[in-house]
């Protein structure tokens, strides 16, 4: 992701949206944020995926988490795609329940490295790929994730990656492959033995691998 590291500080742009402007900071507030842009309004794996994004936005907000999306159109046009998203969901309600970004002059895609280079509307201008970013309170950069246009995101997946990044804030963990809450995580390779001990009161079971390291150690928050 050109120009945007983990940790970098989010811009704090300014953008027309669904809600009106915004500023960007001010937007987030003191919440966790997740950014997640569309190559085109009216186009079909687009619906798809904004349309799942509603159904599960309640699950974003019991997390703190503020959603906003982003498309290469106008606020206009936003507002009428809506109605087709919330349609899709067999529902005749006219607006969404987080914002859409207007980026139709494509600025905030060129600044942020969204363009999908391979993906071109009918008048041959460039189409965003579908980037998520997920911002702390602290407004920074906590995990970027790019998919080409062509393929859909998994909300479940951004809701699991949230978890995870809440939880390694507070606690010194990690969380192991296709973790979900409530499972074991991993005490981090940086903790000595004495560190974990003293940290995680339920325990720390060490996995024996071939090269005898100690280092697969789980817990149980
Ligand atoms: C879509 O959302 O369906 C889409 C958009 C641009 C390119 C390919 C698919």
């Amino acid at each position: 992701m050109p120009g945007l590291l983990l940790g970098d500080e989010f811009p704090n742009f300014d953008a027309d949206t669904t809600i009106g402007p915004i500023k960007f900071h001010d937007f987030l507030g003191s919440s966790w944020g997740i950014l997640f842009s569309h190559p085109k309004d009216f186009t079909p794996v687009c619906t798809t995926e904004l349309a799942c994004a509603c159904r599960v936005s309640e699950e974003f907000t019991k997390r703190g988490v503020k959603m906003i999306a982003l498309s290469v159109d106008s606020v206009e046009d936003h507002h009428s795609w809506s109605k087709d998203v919330m349609g899709f969901n067999g529902s005749s309600a006219g607006s969404l329940p987080f914002p859409i970004i207007a980026d139709d002059k494509r600025l905030l895609s060129v600044q942020l490295g969204m363009l999908d280079p391979d993906e071109r509307d009918k008048d041959g201008m460039p189409l965003t790929a579908r980037c998520v970013f997920v911002i702390g309170p602290d407004k920074r950069l906590k995990l970027s994730i790019l998919y080409p246009a062509t393929t859909g995101r998994n909300f479940d997946e951004l809701l699991r990656v949230i978890d995870s990044l809440q939880l390694t804030a507070q606690k010194k963990v990690a969380t192991p492959v296709d973790w979900k809450p409530g499972e074991k995580v991993m005490v981090i390779p940086s903790l000595s033995e004495a560190e974990a001990a003293a940290l995680f009161p339920n325990g720390v079971t060490t996995t024996e691998v071939p090269s005898g390291k100690k280092y697969l150690r789980y817990t149980q928050l």
